[in-house]
């Protein structure tokens, strides 16, 4: 107990030192606090300290590969990105939104056209209003944010927790963490109506993970620190929520530094190391470090639990080393461990993956015989290779089975048709049948589909693609807009090319910078040439 007190004073010794820059002045008041008793050397004297200084600015993109056209099987992709509430069979609810988006769709929308037009429009805000337009427009903070203030300045209606949190997302994505910051400020102060404080834990997770994406390791840590300012519950789970977080991102070595820099405090569990492993393994896709924390479990008498295996596993299946793949999974039957359905998964897609197709069944068989159903991500993991091999018939038999188990395709199943199809004909009527059978295709979806039709010249398709999205209430994010500017730029489309680009900045999102120095190159050409052009008209 006395390391937690500890911990916790030196903390806020940290938070006094480092949130003068960090936090917005208003936050700051909230979150200083009586820094009596505090030891002098700082409780964080690891390889990285909290950076003092804001880097709203940074270039620094995360360089998670949003949309990677890659096989891989990822069972844990939920991203706190706003929620999306579709289906809500209240016409008039429905038609209130619409109202709402055509407002902030008109094409010459500024803040204070749409502020304007909100407050004549006479809608009344519902909490299911305000969650579905804040999704529609997550991507577009700045209206979003227009959006978010003109509702909770109607009478009649307060910001929800969800409302709060979703608007958090949006700013923290688009780096207004100073802005975040004041609506955590309102929310301390219980929002509009005032009162007890509206802040969760979650509120604050929320902030950690759009620091951990931006790569700002230091204010993730100062976030953490500040649960105890809002008196939550500091135990093992934040603990793991903040690593899990860092790792998510790729910030990989500082958590494995934050984790053992911390181990008199959290001490070393399984769980601590799974989560390690996995961001080397899964996240970074390095099986040498994954291996390396696999050793290093050993070396601590860590014990390996299923999830270790799996993670591991999983790891040597995405690189194709099958050999491994085969070698690990016999060593956890040898141990007694029972696998669970996800080591199945990896170990049947790495065979599938090698053409070990025959091998992949057998093994789906005894995993059955085990007790363990096939799901969709067995099936998928079949599909994937086989797609790619382009052995259709398989491929097929592979399909019927998993319809006829009653096993829905998920988007994945139809990723890897699309990626094996080869005319936009056959693209069409997968689109096609995926709508029928309820799968509701997602940005990941469509920005595959725009490269592809990009990459075959038409273009034509590409824009039918892209409003069809929109359409579909998905409003383009940055991976669409640099897949639509980069397929444009690719078919020698310069002046539409730039419009996209300037349409993608103009909502705050980073472009490609190759893409940007080349287009910045060609206009300053054609600024160029429009210039002499117009030296000669006057010369003659
Ligand atoms: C995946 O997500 C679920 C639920 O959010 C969680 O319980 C599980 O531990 C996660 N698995 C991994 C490998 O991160
Ligand atoms: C777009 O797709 C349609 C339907 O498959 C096809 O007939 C058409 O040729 C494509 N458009 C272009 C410009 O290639």
């Amino acid at each position: 107990m006395w390391n937690f007190r500890r911990i916790f004073a030196r903390s806020l010794l940290l938070l006094s030192l480092s949130h003068r820059n960090s936090f917005s002045s208003r936050t700051y008041r909230t979150v200083v606090c009586s820094t009596q008793n505090i030891p002098s050397k700082p409780f964080y004297s690891c390889s990285i300290k909290p950076s003092g200084f804001p880097i709203f600015h940074s270039s620094s993109t995360s360089k998670r590969e949003e949309h990677s056209d890659s096989d891989e099987l990822d069972e844990n992709q939920s991203e706190y990105e706003g929620e999306r509430l579709l289906v809500s069979k209240d016409s008039d609810k429905k038609n209130e939104v619409e109202l709402i988006m055509d407002i902030i769709r008109r094409p010459d929308r500024s803040c204070i056209a749409v502020r304007n037009n909100l407050e004549k429009c006479g809608v009344i805000p519902s909490p299911e209003l305000v969650t579905e337009v804040l999704s529609q427009v997550r991507n577009d903070w700045e209206i979003a944010f227009t959006f978010f203030l003109w509702a909770g300045n109607q009478p009649n209606y307060a910001h929800s927790l969800r409302d709060y949190h979703s608007m958090i997302a949006i700013l923290g994505k688009m780096r207004r963490f100073d802005t975040a910051w004041t609506l955590i400020d309102e929310m301390k102060r219980g929002g509009k109506n005032s009162g007890e404080s509206m802040v969760t834990p979650q509120t604050l997770l929320i902030m950690i993970r759009r620091y951990c994406a931006v790569h700002d390791v230091g204010k993730a840590i100062n976030t953490f620190y500040a649960y105890k300012q809002f008196n939550f519950e500091v135990g093992i789970d934040s603990f793991h929520d903040l690593l899990s977080a860092l790792c998510r991102y790729k910030n990989v070595k500082e958590a494995e530094s934050l984790m053992l820099c911390n181990k008199d405090v959290y001490p070393l569990t399984t769980k601590s190391f799974n989560i390690i492993l996995n961001g080397w393994c899964n996240i970074v896709c390095s099986p040498r470090e994954g291996k390396r924390i696999w050793w290093e479990m050993n070396n601590r008498g860590i014990h390996r639990d299923v999830i270790s295996y799996s993670t591991i596993i999983t790891c040597y299946s995405k690189s194709k080393e099958t050999k491994e793949v085969i070698k690990i999974f016999d060593e956890l039957i040898a141990t007694g461990i029972t696998p669970d359905r996800k080591v199945y998964n990896a170990v049947i897609h790495s065979l599938a993956k090698s053409g070990l197709v025959v091998k992949a069944r057998d093994l789906m068989k005894s995993m059955e015989e085990k007790g363990i159903s096939p799901n969709a991500i067995t099936y998928n993991s079949l599909i994937m290779p086989l797609c790619k091999s382009q052995r259709s018939s398989d491929t097929h038999e592979v399909f019927d089975e998993m319809l006829q188990r009653g096993l829905m395709p998920t988007d994945r199943t139809y990723h890897a048709f699309f990626r094996a199809s080869r005319t936009s004909e056959e693209v069409f009527s997968i689109l096609k049948k995926m709508n029928v059978m309820g799968c509701c295709p997602s940005h990941d979806t469509y920005v595959m589909l725009i490269r592809k039709f990009s990459r075959w010249g038409e273009l034509e398709n590409v824009s039918k693609i892209w409003n069809e999205m929109i359409h579909n209430g998905l409003d383009p994010d940055r991976s669409s807009y640099v897949a639509r500017v980069h397929g444009l730029f690719l078919n020698g489309m310069l002046e539409e090319a730039y419009k996209y680009h300037v349409e993608m900045k103009a909502k705050d999102m980073v472009p490609e910078p190759e893409i940007e120095e080349r287009l910045a190159a060609w206009m300053a050409g054609k600024q160029k040439g429009q210039a002499s052009m117009k030296a000669k008209c006057s010369d003659s």
